[in-house]
């Protein structure tokens, strides 16, 4: 039996991410006790497209260092591609998070020295040596999709913040992550900048079918994702 293809498109879409009563406590039991997350709730399917909004101090940033598995949640469970995160042993979340998760942040932290190609191919030389020829081909790829297959050869000192900040996509790209976190991006361009690297998101999100999960402050970015959900003192709203 047939199915129509949007309702396969929706109903078949596998879950990437998936978060239940997640909470975060800095210095628990100490009179400098704060709660910054108060128990989220939150399922992302592949190839989703969402902002996360909220105001300066909302728990964006710590929010997104429990889906990247950079932290640990004070309690609640996590699921990444299936996988609960809580039985995971140190070995094995770095190996979940190297291989389904890429991270564009605000800064973004390219080896100056190195050329735009090497910082690229960057993730793929920490996980094995010397890069493949298919893993050059994919990194200078991603940087054509970025329009930057100019740049390639040069040193990453000598192009612009914005060419910097795609090019710190496509580095976050090459292993071809499930998962896309992106902590502010946009924060320091200007809009047309902004715009273009927003496009981009648009593109890999499209292109690579990459769920896609960006924190922005500008309420016009928020607008073109798919759907927007708002962090207020450590709950979803
Ligand atoms: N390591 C830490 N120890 C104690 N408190 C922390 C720590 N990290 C973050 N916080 C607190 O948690 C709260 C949320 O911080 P977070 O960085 O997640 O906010 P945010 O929503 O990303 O804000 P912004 O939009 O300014 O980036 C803030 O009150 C912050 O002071
Ligand atoms: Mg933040």
């Amino acid at each position: 039996m047939s199915e129509p293809a949007g309702e396969l498109a929706l109903s078949h879409r596998a879950e990437i991410l998936r978060l239940s009563g997640i909470t975060r406590a800095f210095q628990p039991g100490t009179p400098m006790e704060t709660w910054v997350l108060k128990g989220i709730d939150l399922r992302l399917l592949a190839g989703e497209l969402v902002a996360l909004t909220g105001p300066s101090g909302s728990g964006k940033s710590t929010l997104l260092n429990q889906i990247g598995l950079l932290d640990y949640p004070t309690s609640g469970q996590l699921w990444i591609n299936g996988t609960e995160t809580a039985q995971l042993n140190d070995h094995e979340r770095t190996e979940l998070r190297n291989r389904a998760i890429g991270f564009v942040f605000q800064f973004h932290h390219l080896i100056h020295a190195f050329t735009v190609l090497d910082n690229v191919l960057m993730p793929l030389m920490i996980r094995h040596g010397k890069p493949s020829p298919a893993d050059r081909a994919l990194a200078v790829q991603l940087l054509t999709d970025m329009g930057l297959a100019d740049h390639a050869h040069k040193p990453a000192s000598q192009i612009s913040g914005g060419q910097q900040q795609r090019v710190a996509i496509a580095r976050a790209l090459v292993t071809r992550p499930a998962l896309l976190l992106a902590d502010e991006p946009t924060g320091n361009l200007d809009t047309q900048s902004a715009n273009t690297v927003f496009e981009l998101f648009q593109h890999i999100n499209q292109q690579y079918d990459c769920a896609i999960l960006v924190v922005t402050h500008d309420p016009g970015l928020a607008a073109r994702c798919q759907r927007t959900l708002t962090l207020v003192d450590g709950r979803m709203t």
